[in-house]
């Protein structure tokens, strides 16, 4: 008899943390690594924020608290979403959890028995597709690649479903491209997902705030009322407010799965911290200015990585909407052999080159369902980045 299940069979290890743990290994020997894997903010927990979770710890707020969540979290998360999303939820709607990862997933496995489908737009954040494995669906990745400027086509998604899809997964601004949807663009999905009443669809708004020139934030349920009663609205603080290891994610939706997610939460790690918590409320409650500089910086660096990687041999950046990620296509350099040798018939060919040889580390783009390609998470310096784009564009000269 296997001593591990067969559920774990299914999945494997995230690749952007094993890259990210590869990069930290080689800089531990000594290396001269630089490190563009890491998908989470270079800034620090705004003060106030800290300064809150220190009060939570001094005023007792230790104790274990409702299953999914404080009440006063619960009603500020509502607030988030009636302002600045014009959806209106009320405390039993919500559910907050350890990380966007966890509610992501308490709604997978409360909801997904053997056959049932979900549809994910690949290029697509590495969990999705193992979280629903691990759910026991059955993940359905429709290609949305550059032509479409990483963006799911109305026809695209019509012909991917079928009787048996139940939820669809959406996520803009996006990991890895840092594709945003317009609101025009998002219509045409919504308007398909209307003609086919038993699709749920699950917004991961993970980047909300990360967004660049002007462009305005849409989520499913506020773009189509007619989709409010099956959207789950999902959000977190951990990429907008520099709050990754505080593990706070939460999410909008029908009460029934809401209680749902809740049941399974009981019977799994229980509430998220509490002090975390505490700290969230003061990050949705508290003063936004920061966010103004922290967009600044990610939109200088975009712009920044955009132009010399567009200026590299071989390889096309697009210039994506938000997040904090590129996605360039590395066509021109496939097939080609590197200084040391390597023949680079594959994008996780190229990146293994490029950090062996360079020191530079990246994500291979068949981690993210759409080859080939590397994403670079520019949430790191100025400085870092120059020197990151010029050793890439020096590997990529060197190609033969
Ligand atoms: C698209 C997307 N959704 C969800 C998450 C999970 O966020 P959290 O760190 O809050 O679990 C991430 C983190 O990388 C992400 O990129």
């Amino acid at each position: 008899m296997p001593f591990l299940s067969d559920t774990l069979s299914r999945i494997k290890p995230s690749a952007t943390i094993a890259v990210t743990g590869l990069a930290a290994e080689l800089k531990a020997a000594g290396r001269d690594v630089i490190g563009l894997g890491a998908g989470e903010p270079d800034f620090d927990t705004p003060q106030h924020i800290k300064d809150a979770a220190k009060a939570a710890i001094d005023g007792g707020k230790t104790k274990y608290t409702a299953v999914d969540g404080i009440p006063e979290l619960k009603q500020a998360i509502c607030d988030k979403f009636a302002r600045e999303n014009g959806l209106s939820y009320a405390p039993d709607q919500i559910s907050v959890g350890t990380g966007g990862k966890q509610i992501l997933y308490n709604a997978l496995v409360a909801t997904l028995n053997p056959g049932d489908e979900v549809i994910i737009p690949a290029p697509y954040w590495v969990s999705y597709p193992d979280m629903v494995l691990l759910a026991g669906g059955t993940p359905v990745t429709v290609e949305a690649g550059i032509a479409s400027d990483f963006k799911l086509t109305a026809e695209s998604l019509e012909a991917a479903i079928t009787p048996k899809t139940k939820w669809m997964i959406f996520n803009s601004p996006s990991n890895p491209t840092g594709a945003g949807y317009t609101r025009d663009e998002l219509k045409a999905l919504t308007d398909v997902l209307l003609r086919h009443p038993h699709v749920w669809v699950m917004s991961d708004d993970m980047y909300e705030h990360l967004v660049f020139d002007d462009f305005e934030f849409v989520t499913p349920a506020q773009i189509e009322p007619g989709l409010y009663d099956r959207t789950l609205t999902c959000n977190g603080v951990s990429k907008a407010y520099a709050m990754t290891g505080w593990r706070i994610g939460y999410a909008g939706g029908p009460k029934a799965l809401i209680k749902a997610m809740a049941t399974l939460q009981s019977q799994s790690t229980s509430n998220p911290n509490s002090i975390a918590q505490y700290a969230a409320l003061e990050a949705l409650n508290g003063p936004q200015d920061f966010l103004i500089e922290f967009r600044a910086a990610f939109q200088r660096r975009r712009n920044l990585v955009v132009e010399m990687l567009n200026a590299a041999e071989g390889i096309t950046c697009p210039k994506p909407e938000g997040a904090f990620y590129v996605y360039p296509d590395i066509s021109g350099c496939i097939g080609k052999t590197s200084p040391a040798g390597t023949l680079l018939d594959s994008d996780e060919a190229f990146a293994k080159a490029l950090l062996e040889e360079t020191g530079v580390a990246v994500v291979f783009g068949s981690a993210f369902g759409v080859s080939p390609n590397f994403r670079v998470s520019y949430a790191t310096s100025d400085a870092v980045l120059t020197e990151a784009c010029t050793r890439i564009q020096g590997f990529c000269a060197s190609l033969r």
